[in-house]
Formats: structure tokens, C-alpha cells, sequence
């Protein structure tokens, strides 16, 4: 097996049970001016600016990653809004689409969206994925430590640009549960695309219970009365989705209940140079030191030579483990979501 791994013939990414890997999540920082409870540490201890992977040195990993298979680039954080230069670098991406890149998108918990959507937009982004686990401006503080109405205007700013988004809802027994309806009944008023997540054990302080966790059949079951409800078939995608009364769909992540890692086609790099073959995986692979010697070949003798960086992500993404259900009852990781960008 070794041998057969060390010569890696493969030119795509695979893992050792068949996966492509089609989508890479980057973080680009682990900052985050809100302090989600089931995101968050109470005392998080951020990442030195100065040990974050370069926008340069990350825009070297994208090519080689699309030359390799990768069509949808997810920037993530933290907030991925407070990283300086976060725009520049969505235009830098542009010229990857040449080499194969079709979507390039951003979760983000949507506070900076009145001063960067059109920004965005404008550099090329695809499509959002904006964090809203309540409308109620009490409920929204307590779970975020900040204010909904910069959020909701923040979400009327992606409109007003044009950008494509959808809603994520993460829900917490006792937290948020209340928020199931009025969330569909909003979401559908205002013809937006609503996904509920069911919590999953990566939060900060690692305070997770499978009691915490309200999931997809409580959801499904608390919108009976108000809907007629149909599953579709799901996609590559980790959301299952239903149509409410046969004009409204809504997606449910219901990663504890019914995991979709059979169909994983993700990878994650975290913004020190970590790579992540599956958001639980106990290790990560370093790949900052290969990057820099490539920029610094670069530099001097204007060739990049991917090799030495092959040779050891491939071997890594072929080690992905089979999933949330294989890796869950390994012992505790100090890498949280917010460092891992979800
Ligand atoms: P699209 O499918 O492209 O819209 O992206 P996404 O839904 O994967 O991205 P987003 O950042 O909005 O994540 C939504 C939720 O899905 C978050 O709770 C993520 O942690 C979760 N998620 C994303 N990727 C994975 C994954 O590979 N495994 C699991 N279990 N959850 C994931
Ligand atoms: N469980 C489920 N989803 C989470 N997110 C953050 N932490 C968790 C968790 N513990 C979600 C956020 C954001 C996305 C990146 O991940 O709501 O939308
Ligand atoms: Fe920040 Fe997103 Fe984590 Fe909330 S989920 S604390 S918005 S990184």
C-alpha cells in the first residue's frame, strides 16, 4: 500500500474509497468579531498575523489545486471579511477559471456585508453563504454576542448587488428551536434559500451534547402542520432538501443524523497551511514550507515545480478517513470551527 501511495499515478484527487475532490474550503482567518456558542471559545487565542499563509502563497495552492481537479473555491474564516486584501485576492482567483475554476463563493456571517458586497461582486465572487441562527434581536445577541440589524442589512446589501446567497441556521436545543417557523415562514416571504444545520461536536469550548442537537426529524416535524413536505433527491451537496408545498424548497445539514460523507468531495486549508482531508480528521498536513519554496523557485529562476508538493497532498487526500461516523468517538482535537471554516 505504501509503495503503491509514494507512486501516486492518479492525476486527480481521490481518497482511498473513490471520493473526487471537487471542493476546497479555504479560511483565511480564524478572527471573528462574533462569538458564536457553538462556534467559538470563550477565550480564543487567534493565530499570529505573521504565521498566516500569504494570499500569494494561497493563490499558488489554488492553481495547483484546480490543475488538479478542483472547480468550487469556498473562502471561509473566522469572518473571512476581516482579513485585509480578502477582495484582491477573489480578483487574483479570476484567472484560475482558465484552468478549470467554476465557482468561487464565501460564508460569512454577513456584519461587513453593507460595505463589501458590491466590492465583491465586482471581483468576480459567485454566490454567499450568510450565517442567521435568529430573527429575534434578544435570542441573535445572546447566541452571537452582536447586533441583528447590521446583519439583516447586511443581507439586504447581497440583494441589492445581485449576489446570489443562502441562509444558514444552525440550531441548538433551548437556544434557538423557537426560530424553525419563523425562519421558513421569512425565508419564504422574502424567496430566499434557507438551510437548517444540525450542531455538530467542532464548537470551541467543546460544550457539544447529542442533547444540544435538534435534528432534521424534529425540524421536519415541527413544520408539518404549516407545510405539505416532500425530500428530494440529494445532490453533492450536504444539504437534503425538501419542497414545502410545492413551490419552496429548504435544505437541511443534518450531519449527526444523516451524514453525507459517502458523498464528501471537500477538502479544507486552514489559514496557517493546514490542509484537512474531512472536517473531523484528527490531523492535518502542513503544506506552508512547500509553498514557500515554490514562491521562492519563483522568484529566482521563474519556474514552479509542483512536485514535492504532489507528493505529499496526494497521499494525504488519499487517507481521508470514511467520515463523521468513523472519526467522531476519537479522542478530542484542539483544531475548532473557527479555525477550520466550517
Ligand atoms: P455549498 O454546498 O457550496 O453551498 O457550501 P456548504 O454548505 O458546504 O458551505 P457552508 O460554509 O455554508 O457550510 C454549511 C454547513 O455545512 C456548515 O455547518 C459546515 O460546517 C457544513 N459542512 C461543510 N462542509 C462539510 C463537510 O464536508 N462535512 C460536514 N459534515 N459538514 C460540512
Ligand atoms: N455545528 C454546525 N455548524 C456550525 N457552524 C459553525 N459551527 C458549527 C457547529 N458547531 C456553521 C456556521 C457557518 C458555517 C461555516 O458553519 O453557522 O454558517
Ligand atoms: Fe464567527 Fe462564523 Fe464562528 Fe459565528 S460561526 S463565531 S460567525 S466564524
Amino acid at each position: 500500500m505504501k509503495h503503491e501511495i509514494a507512486n501516486m499515478t492518479v492525476p486527480i484527487l481521490k481518497d482511498q474509497y473513490g471520493r473526487m475532490k471537487r471542493k476546497l474550503r479555504i479560511s483565511v482567518t480564524d478572527r471573528c468579531n462574533f462569538k458564536c456558542i457553538y462556534c467559538m471559545p470563550e477565550h480564543p487565542e487567534w493565530m499570529k498575523k505573521q504565521d498566516l499563509l500569504s494570499f500569494e502563497a494561497l493563490l499558488i495552492f489554488c492553481q495547483y489545486m484546480v490543475k488538479q481537479g478542483i472547480e468550487n473555491i469556498r473562502i471561509t474564516g473566522g469572518e473571512p471579511l476581516m482579513r485585509q486584501g480578502v477582495v484582491h485576492f477573489i480578483r487574483d482567483l479570476q484567472a484560475l477559471r482558465a484552468l478549470g475554476l467554476k465557482r468561487i463563493s464565501m460564508t460569512t456571517n454577513a456584519h461587513y456585508l453593507v460595505k463589501y458586497a458590491e466590492q465583491l461582486k465586482q471581483a468576480g465572487l459567485d454566490d454567499l453563504n450568510i450565517s442567521l441562527d435568529s430573527l429575534d434581536a434578544e435570542q441573535f445577541k445572546s447566541l452571537t454576542k452582536k447586533e441583528l440589524a447590521p446583519v439583516l442589512n447586511g443581507i439586504d446589501a447581497a440583494k441589492k448587488s445581485g449576489l446570489p446567497f443562502k441562509i444558514n441556521c444552525v440550531l441548538m436545543k433551548g437556544q434557538n428551536d423557537d426560530q424553525i417557523l419563523p425562519m421558513v415562514k421569512w425565508a419564504k416571504h422574502h424567496n430566499i434559500q434557507l438551510r437548517f444545520i444540525e450542531f455538530m461536536p467542532l464548537d470551541g469550548d467543546q460544550h457539544w451534547t447529542d442533547q444540544a442537537v435538534v435534528s432534521e426529524a424534529e425540524i421536519l416535524e415541527q413544520l408539518k402542520p404549516h407545510y405539505d413536505i416532500q425530500l428530494i433527491q440529494q445532490q453533492h451537496e450536504p444539504a437534503r432538501q425538501y419542497q414545502l408545498d410545492g413551490q419552496y424548497r429548504i435544505g437541511i445539514i443534518s450531519t449527526i443524523t444523516h451524514s453525507f460523507c459517502g458523498e464528501c468531495d471537500r477538502i479544507r486549508l486552514t489559514a496557517q497551511g493546514e490542509l484537512y482531508n474531512c472536517l473531523f480528521a484528527q490531523q492535518g498536513l502542513n503544506i506552508k514550507p512547500y509553498l514557500l519554496n515554490i514562491l521562492r523557485e519563483q522568484k529566482i529562476k521563474q519556474i514552479s515545480d509542483f512536485n514535492e508538493l504532489d507528493m505529499q497532498v496526494k497521499p494525504y487526500i488519499w487517507r481521508k478517513a470514511q467520515g463523521y461516523h468513523a472519526i467522531q468517538h476519537q479522542q478530542a482535537r484542539k483544531i475548532s470551527m473557527h479555525m477550520l471554516g466550517g
